[in-house]
């Protein structure tokens, strides 16, 4: 059976940091309170007010093309997951399509929150199957940053900016993306949303003085139903691929929160050292955690690896996903400035 496979990744991160202390100058909070209650540390932002969602997700693009040695008008597909687009029309998706000269290609965006990256990659496994495409690009992109607002210390301390990505091949002989359980229900919209800017409240002075324009959570509300979404549906993907925590070599969650991320990985009945964890390092960068961490563990990865991605997001948004992975992180020849970067 033909399945698509991850066969190469490639990330962007902006080089300003905001750390804890930054941020202790910035609302009433302190390093011991973010660190205990979401275990982040810093996150990167995205400053230049010239560029937005797409140069990131561009620059993750190039990354993963230099990666996988091969020139940008192989790509049949672009999928990008975001809530943070440059704009609401064109696509991201157009805009990366342009600035990486990936001139056969079409594609677009997809919203479905911290689940965009697990969405768009189901989605994008669908063409590689059904021997429509051969090449799809799934880009989880997110400039928080511009929708955050550092007066609320709620919600200031747990996102960051990133862009990662990964390449869909086709594969016939058992790796690929196995299985996935996806789930929405909007009847928690209203606990992590954005009102403002869209048909319903278009800007106007009153959508701006009532900040309706950045991000809001209820974020107890939001915990409680995420804890149980991501570990229900990780241990169900695990049962119906009859996986146990043994045959499992990396969890692979969405990044929202340590303690969710714990919680999700008792369930399943693995150890930490089998959880991939960087919170600490970017904090919530929405569609672009899960990307991210399949960058950062790229070397740790073997053909044949078993993976479960899981995700709990706004609208609200979960899933799960098995996948065994394609090929060894190992022999990767990485890009001289990639190399720089992770020693400088
Ligand atoms: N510093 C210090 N104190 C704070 C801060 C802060 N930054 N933020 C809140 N507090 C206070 C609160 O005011 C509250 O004080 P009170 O008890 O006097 O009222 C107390 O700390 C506890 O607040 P809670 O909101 O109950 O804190 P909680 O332990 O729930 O942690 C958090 C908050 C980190 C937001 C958590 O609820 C969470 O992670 N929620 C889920 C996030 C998530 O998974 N989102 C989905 C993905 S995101 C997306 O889709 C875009």
């Amino acid at each position: 059976m033909r399945h698509a496979a991850i066969t190469a990744v490639g990330h962007f991160l902006p080089d300003e940091r905001l750390t804890n202390a930054d941020l202790e100058r910035m609302v009433d909070t302190n390093d011991e309170w973010i660190r205990t209650r979401t275990g982040i540390r810093e996150r990167r932002i995205l400053r230049d007010d010239d560029k937005g969602t797409s140069y990131m997700a561009a620059r993750a693009a190039q990354d993963l093309l230099e990666r996988r040695g091969i020139t940008a008008d192989e790509i049949d597909v672009i999928i990008v997951a975001t809530v943070t687009p440059d704009m609401f029309f064109p696509a991201t998706a157009c805009l990366v399509q342009n600035a990486i000269g990936a001139s056969n290609a079409w594609g677009f965006d997809l919203s479905a929150a911290c689940s965009g990256f697990l969405f768009g990659l189901t989605t994008g496994a669908r063409f590689v199957e059904s021997g429509q495409h051969e090449k799809v690009l799934v880009i989880g992109a997110d400039k928080m940053s511009a929708i955050t607002d550092y007066t609320d210390r709620s919600t200031c301390i747990l996102f960051g900016d990133a862009a990662a990505a990964v390449l869909l091949e086709p594969e016939e002989s058992g790796c690929g993306l196995l299985d996935a359980a996806l789930h929405i229900d909007g009847d928690g919209w209203e606990a992590l949303c954005m009102r403002g800017g869209g048909s319903l409240n278009p800007p106007t002075y009153e959508t701006i003085d009532k900040r309706m324009h950045f991000l809001h959570q209820e974020g107890r509300a939001v915990f409680r139903v995420a804890v149980q979404g991501m570990a229900d549906i990780s241990a169900e993907i695990m049962e119906r691929n009859g996986l146990t925590g043994d045959d499992v070599r990396y969890l692979v969650p969405h990044q929202a929160n340590q303690r969710i991320i714990d919680a999700t990985a008792r369930r399943m009945g693995i150890s930490s050292d089998k959880v991939m964890l960087n919170i600490d390092r970017y904090g919530n960068t929405t569609a672009a955690t899960i990307p991210l961490c399949l960058h950062d563990w790229e070397p740790e990865l073997r053909r044949g690896d078993n993976l479960v991605l899981a995700a709990f997001g706004g609208g609200f948004t979960w899933g799960a996903a098995y996948v065994k992975w394609a090929y060894d992180g190992s022999d990767v020849a990485v890009p001289q400035e990639a190399v720089a970067e992770a020693e400088g």
